[in-house]
């Protein structure tokens, strides 16, 4: 009863400015950003808060926007959306009624007053994904050379080289010519490397005093979007209970290896995943081929893969399949990239790192 009439009061208290909702927008070209605050139900009410052709500066603005987001702006602010401080019990309070344009029930109410402000699409549609945000989606390079290898010149770039070779074999025996099935499992396996580095040099920046130079982002940007390969490619080709089991053995042995080893030889541990990912090119192209063999029915991409991807509408496996092969052209290239800065006996903060590089 108390709850019931708190909420009453709360929303008596905010009701003008919940109708303040974020609204997301893409200009062309598709990395400019622009944002809007808009009243719902008033077209002409729009301000433009923030503009960025910068995908990653973009993300930055947009969070601190958001920390600031049951604000509404100022008339002729067209810099920040809630630069002023407001009542913060108020704020909660209007948090904790948000409501979610279109949808009957009011959003899990915190005492915390966290909601996330409403993300539409360029067409007005409300953005589905929890899991990603707009600013996250991008357009895949597809110019980007696939026949590219890196020589094995030294000892350990050989070592590198025939452990994935030697690998390749019991996929190859366990998987066939079933490619879905296959990439799903690997990716399982692609997103680890990025996640432990990421996470190590994280440590070293937290324990030496010192700046990453970005490699902490770039690697953890690299697993995200082979995580993101997983969640596409499971709504492709659902894991029999075998397999389950299989990647929760596989995690648990390759988290450990590769943790044992990005300690022991980062140089190397940059090779062997600069080199899966070579295999990994060659595999989706063997996908493609079955695709366009008529092997593989080429079934309408997932919604998942459309809004990622930033892909038309009508856009089917094979659209899918060649982005995810550029992707894995680009973690091939940052890969050996920082191999190599280590093979000059530099520190990767020493040089750039490739962030938002897809
Ligand atoms: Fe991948
Ligand atoms: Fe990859």
């Amino acid at each position: 009863m108390h709850q019931l009439l708190a909420r009453s009061v709360m929303r008596r208290l905010v009701s003008s400015s919940t109708r303040n909702r974020f609204m997301w927008s893409l200009s062309s070209p598709p990395s400019a950003a622009v944002i809007v605050w808009k009243e719902v139900g008033k077209p002409s009410s729009e301000s433009v808060v923030m503009m960025s052709g910068q995908k990653l500066g973009f993300c930055g603005q947009w969070w601190r926007m958001m920390s600031s987001a049951s604000e509404p702006p100022t008339k002729n602010s067209t810099s920040t959306v809630a630069g002023k401080e407001g009542d913060k019990e108020a704020k909660r309070s209007r948090a904790s009624v948000e409501r979610m344009e279109g949808e009957d029930e009011v959003a899990v109410s915190s005492y915390w007053g966290i909601s996330r402000p409403k993300i539409t699409k360029q067409d007005g549609s409300v953005w589905p994904w929890n899991c990603f945000m707009p600013w996250e989606t991008y357009q895949a390079d597809l110019s980007i050379d696939l026949s590219k290898h890196h020589l094995p010149k030294t000892l350990l770039d050989k070592v590198a080289y025939w452990t994935v070779k030697l690998l390749r074999i019991p996929t190859d025996l366990f998987f066939k010519k079933r490619y879905g099935c296959r990439a799903m499992m690997l990716e399982t396996v692609a997103g680890v490397p990025g996640m432990v580095g990421g996470m190590l040099l994280h440590l070293r920046s937290l324990r030496k005093f010192e700046q990453s130079g970005g490699w902490i982002k770039a690697l953890l940007e690299e697993a995200e979007n082979e995580r993101m390969h997983l969640m596409t490619m499971v709504e492709l080709v659902q894991p029999k209970w075998y397999e389950r089991l299989l990647v929760i053995a596989v995690q648990g042995a390759f988290f450990n290896f590769y943790f044992v080893l990005y300690l022991l030889s980062p140089k190397l541990a940059h090779r062997v995943v600069g080199y899966l990912e070579e295999e990994a090119i060659h595999s989706y192209t063997l996908y493609l081929n079955d695709i366009d063999r008529g092997e593989i029915e080429n079934v309408p991409a997932p919604a998942i893969a459309i809004d990622y991807w930033r892909l038309p509408k009508d856009a089917t496996l094979k659209d899918v399949v060649t982005v995810i092969r550029a992707d894995e052209a680009h973690h091939r290239d940052v890969n050996h990239f920082a191999s190599d800065i280590h093979y000059q006996g530099k520190r990767l903060q020493e040089a750039a790192a490739p962030i938002g590089y897809h």
